[in-house]
């Protein structure tokens, strides 16, 4: 694991109960932050904080929804009311939305996965950005993916999110650089978590997706969690306004 130094940092990690999310909050607590995971499962998020606790230091759990927006403002006012600043946002909670050609995709999925995937990112973006001006700075990932830059058949929803998530990770951090704002999106490939588990139940699919990646293997969640230790940290301070992938060459070719 990497370990860049994150002593003293409180760092909020969106859908940190599972996956990317569950390694972030995990790299930066190793990093010495106060970690706090925010997730729709109640149950998951504290067991997550739970384990991070007893293996490595400090972690407590909000549940929040990120695609209300009281719900994501509630998350925020609740870490400041807890914690008393807020340093690094990684904005990382999203969906899937199944495989259906755009021209049968159900409104219900399309509303459902814009609202979590790019409505959710504003809305804790709205709520973190004035803390952090407020504070004197601050630094945010957001979750965007490979499809913030390609397609894929049958992902309307889920490509249209990330492809926004990045044209919003750009915008806010060009509004905000001079408030010592850095905000940055990455996109990863295909990475073994539970929510890719869910959709590559076919082992013939699997294959298919595995040969994707000319690196000949899936993600794993630290790969990213790695990234965006990086980027979070001091050592990335010229950085905002990216996008950065770490894909395994999927993008490359
Ligand atoms: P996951 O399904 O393992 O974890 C996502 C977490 O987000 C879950 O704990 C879930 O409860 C939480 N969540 C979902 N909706 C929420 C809501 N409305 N409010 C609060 N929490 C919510 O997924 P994974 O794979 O770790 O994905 C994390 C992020 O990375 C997502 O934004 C995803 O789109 C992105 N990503 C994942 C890739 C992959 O291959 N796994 C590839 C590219 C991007």
């Amino acid at each position: 694991m990497t370990r860049f130094d994150f002593a003293r940092k409180i760092v909020l990690v969106t859908g940190g109960a599972s996956g990317i999310g569950l390694a972030c909050a995990r790299t930066f607590a190793l990093g010495g932050a106060q970690v706090v995971i925010a997730d729709a499962q109640a149950e998951a998020g504290a067991q997550a904080a739970a384990s991070i606790v007893q293996a490595l230091g400090n972690a407590a759990f909000i549940e929040v929804d990120v695609a209300n927006p009281a719900s994501a403002q509630a998350m925020v006012d609740s870490v400041i009311e807890r914690h008393g600043a807020l340093d690094i946002a990684i904005n990382n909670a999203g969906i899937g939305g199944g495989r259906v050609p755009t021209a049968a995709y159900s409104l219900e999925a399309w509303q459902q996965v814009i609202n979590v995937n790019l409505s959710g990112v504003f809305y804790c973006l709205r709520a973190e950005l004035p803390v952090m001006i407020k504070q004197g700075g601050g630094v945010i990932v957001n979750l965007a993916s490979i499809l913030g830059s390609r397609a894929m058949a049958g992902t309307p929803a889920y490509t249209a999110s990330k492809h926004g998530v990045i044209g919003l990770t750009r915008t806010a951090a060009i509004d905000h650089a001079k408030d010592r704002i850095r905000v940055n999106a990455i996109g990863p490939g295909f990475i073994e978590t539970p929510m890719i588990a869910r959709a590559m139940d076919d082992s013939e699919l699997n294959a298919r997706i595995i040969a994707l990646h000319p690196i000949g293997r899936l993600g794993q969640p630290q790969d990213i969690a790695n990234l965006a230790a990086f980027l979070c940290s001091d050592e990335a301070s010229f950085i905002t306004g990216g996008y950065y992938l770490a894909d395994g060459g999927y993008t490359a070719q």
